[in-house]
């Protein structure tokens, strides 16, 4: 089935990538399989390259085409307006995307359609909701929040586990034009406080609990505890998991969903919104210690989570889709919610962990739900991978037709496992790339169209353009790594970093004028393939989790006893990077297990368990530059290898380098 292809290997890596080496030498070719080809919406290479060609030259044509797919209450005036760093798209038009999400499949007959199934983490709880019951749902709680005074363009703070109450809370506020700011489950109340205050939520909904591995996470008490620096938040609406738990609730501010849900009506207009008008504040982690809550609007994300749902994932009617990211990433937002609801399809949640109660729990899920389109992370295969190949044998998988990956590289031997143990050779493998800031996908095969290899994340989406230059703007040849760019803009990028437009044209914008840069570092081949090779930047990708390194080490130097810290990552064959942390304790203080294990408890504690570093060490002082910079580069050498042999002219005190070595493990 594979066909060599033989090209250039040359090339010079701008960026750390554990399994940069193995990529280099890729070379496998895998054709869409006829059979899927046959029946998907772009079935040829050729039929690809003229839609592609088209949407390039005239993308103001391809972009229009594709929103006539959606409906607007008021037609846009002008597709696209201005550039980069403030382009708006569809101004004029009209529209609601919850509307589009849900009401116009309803209308259209498609009612009793399953749109949500959600499956619990203890064996058994499934619940499942037609588009009519989700209709019924999201218009009770958006008026449950306009009871609670949340009018259009309020923030809305959302901190929830894997539910489909957290589906219908953030399309009630779509709804009604509230901009929601979802704010991932794993994190720490420190992080809900800092985000609920940099937007000003007055409205946060949450749930009592949640399933991890059988334990409860008490979600209630994670943001009690976070809003104790709140004072301006005047309601906390809490939806129920499981009755048989005690949960604290504040008189005057908490109240219970279903008690709320039960005093109102089940009818709630859509607002009309404006194409621009904001839909969501995401936050994210950038290069310095403050996340940055990156604003999405409605119309272009509307458009582009729809398209690139639909040519994607190549979804058709009958599909179980099932993307097991969090909705409190973006990948969760746009490809759990916005773009397949959009596109009519019916969306498997899951609650829980991937290894409970057995190893081969995403398996059985598969099974019992026929799933068709299954879309993870690399990290979660390499799992798999560990766990063993019987796991994944147990089970038929027969259903699965598409699988997908996102948020890091995948290293080619996970990409063979998975198409040889989970897609049975007859599945093409979307490897997306994207971020938070574009909304959307920008690289990924099509996949009745475009052949795959290993490891790349292939061709640009339609409308896209992307390209690989120097720090200094200029083009580098094929096969030769440097900064991934994109030279146009596309209907599904942030706006803006909410409150900090300067800081938005600062960090995307300024680095290769006229461009945006993505912070990633890439190589195309002479097919016109991408091959990313993991940031450039101070962002570290920690099991496809995006974290500052700047983030850590100001939860570092938050407690009492730092001095100084300086945060690396480095390769993890599980986790794609794992965090090393260098830390310097104040005067007087002395090094000791416990302080270490204390230290990587705290930045749990401040951040979320993700942002724990896998590995401390303590060193009297931080090797700096001459001009006081940290040089990461001999830290991140040190992290990876155990010892330094790179270029050490600038350290500033040699010794130092022997007492870090000292301080090994
Ligand atoms: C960063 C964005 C977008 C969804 C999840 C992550 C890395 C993402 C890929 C891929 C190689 C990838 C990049 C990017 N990344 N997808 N298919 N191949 N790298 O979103 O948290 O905003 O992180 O994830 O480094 O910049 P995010």
């Amino acid at each position: 089935m594979s066909t060599n292809n033989e090209g250039s290997t040359q090339g010079g890596a701008t960026a750390d990538s554990g399994s940069f080496d193995s990529l280099m030498r890729e070379n496998r070719v895998f054709p869409p399989p006829a059979e899927f080809a046959s029946r998907a919406w772009i079935k040829s290479e050729m039929e690809w390259e003229a839609m592609y060609r088209r949407s390039i030259e005239h993308p103001e044509l391809f972009w229009a085409e594709a929103a006539e797919e959606l409906s607007w209450s008021k037609k846009w005036d002008k597709v696209l307006e201005g550039t980069f760093p403030d382009p708006k798209w569809f101004t004029g038009g009209k529209l609601n995307l919850c509307y589009n999400a849900v009401d116009r499949h309803v209308e259209a007959g498609r009612g009793d359609k399953v749109a949500l199934i959600w499956e619990g983490e203890p064996v058994g709880q499934v619940v499942k909701l037609t588009y009519s019951q989700l209709l019924v749902e999201v218009q009770r709680f958006a008026n449950v929040l306009k009871a609670h005074g949340v009018k259009k363009g309020d923030r809305v703070a959302i901190y929830m586990g894997m539910t489909n109450e957290l589906a219908i809370a953030v399309l009630a506020c779509a709804r009604i034009g509230a901009i929601h700011s979802v704010i991932f489950g794993g994190f720490a109340a420190h992080a809900i406080s800092d985000r609920v205050k940099d937007c000003d939520c007055r409205v946060v909904v949450t749930q009592d609990m949640s399933y991890r591995r059988g334990a409860p996470i008490k979600l209630k008490e994670i943001v009690d505890a976070g809003l104790e620096s709140c004072p301006d938040v005047r309601s906390v609406i809490v939806y129920q998991r499981e009755p048989k738990f005690e949960t604290p609730m504040k008189a005057g501010r908490d109240s219970w969903w279903h008690e709320e849900a039960a005093k109102v009506s089940a009818e709630c207009p859509c607002a009309e919104q404006e194409a621009e008008d904001p839909l969501f504040i995401l936050y994210t982690s950038g290069t310095t210690g403050k996340p940055k809550g990156l604003v999405h609007t409605t119309g272009g994300y509307a458009v582009q989570t729809y398209l690139t749902t639909k040519y994607v994932f190549d979804i058709h009617d009958d599909d179980i889709y099932w993307c097991s990211a969090d909705i409190g990433w973006i990948t969760g937002h746009s490809y759990v919610v916005y773009g397949p609801l959009q596109n009519g399809a019916t969306v498997l949640l899951y609650e829980g962990a991937p290894n409970f109660p057995e190893q081969d729990r995403f398996w059985q899920i598969v099974d019992d739900h026929k799933v068709t389109i299954f879309y993870t992370a690399p990290t979660a295969i390499r799992a798999f991978i560990k766990f063993g190949v019987d796991k994944v044998r147990k089970h038929s998988l027969a259903s699965l037709r598409l699988l997908g990956t996102v948020g890091e590289p995948i290293n080619p031997e996970a990409w063979m496992w998975f198409h040889r143990e989970v897609g049975h050779e007859n599945c093409p493998i979307v490897d997306t790339w994207w971020q938070t800031e574009t909304g959307g996908h920008m690289l990924a095969p099509i996949p009745g169209a475009i052949a795959t290899k290993p490891g790349s994340a292939t061709r640009p989406f339609f409308g896209i353009e992307p390209a690989v230059l120097t720090k200094e703007g200029d083009p580098v040849p094929n096969d030769h790594g440097g900064l991934l760019v994109i030279r146009k803009p596309w209907p599904s990028m942030a706006r803006t970093i909410w409150g900090d437009d300067e800081r938005f044209a600062q960090a995307y914008f300024s680095e290769i004028p006229g461009c945006y840069f993505t912070g990633d570092g890439a190589r195309c081949d002479a097919d016109g393939y991408y091959w990313l090779m993991g940031r450039v930047d101070d962002v570290i990708n920690v099991s496809g989790h995006r974290l500052g390194t700047m983030e850590i080490e100001s939860a570092l130097v938050a407690h009492p006893k730092v001095a100084e810290a300086a945060v690396v990552g480095r390769p993890d064959e599980l986790k794609g990077q794992a965090i090393a942390a260098f830390v310097s304790l104040e005067y007087g203080l002395d090094p000791s297990d416990e302080l270490k294990q204390e230290l990587r408890q705290w930045v749990a504690k401040e951040i979320g368990a993700l942002a724990r570093p896998d590995d401390l060490r303590f060193t009297p002082i931080l090797p700096k530059t001459r001009s006081g910079k940290i040089m990461r580069r001999l830290l991140r050498e040190l992290a990876t290898t155990g010892d330094i042999k790179g270029d050490t002219t600038t350290l500033e005190d040699f010794s130092l380098l022997a007492k870090l070595r000292d301080n090994d493990d």
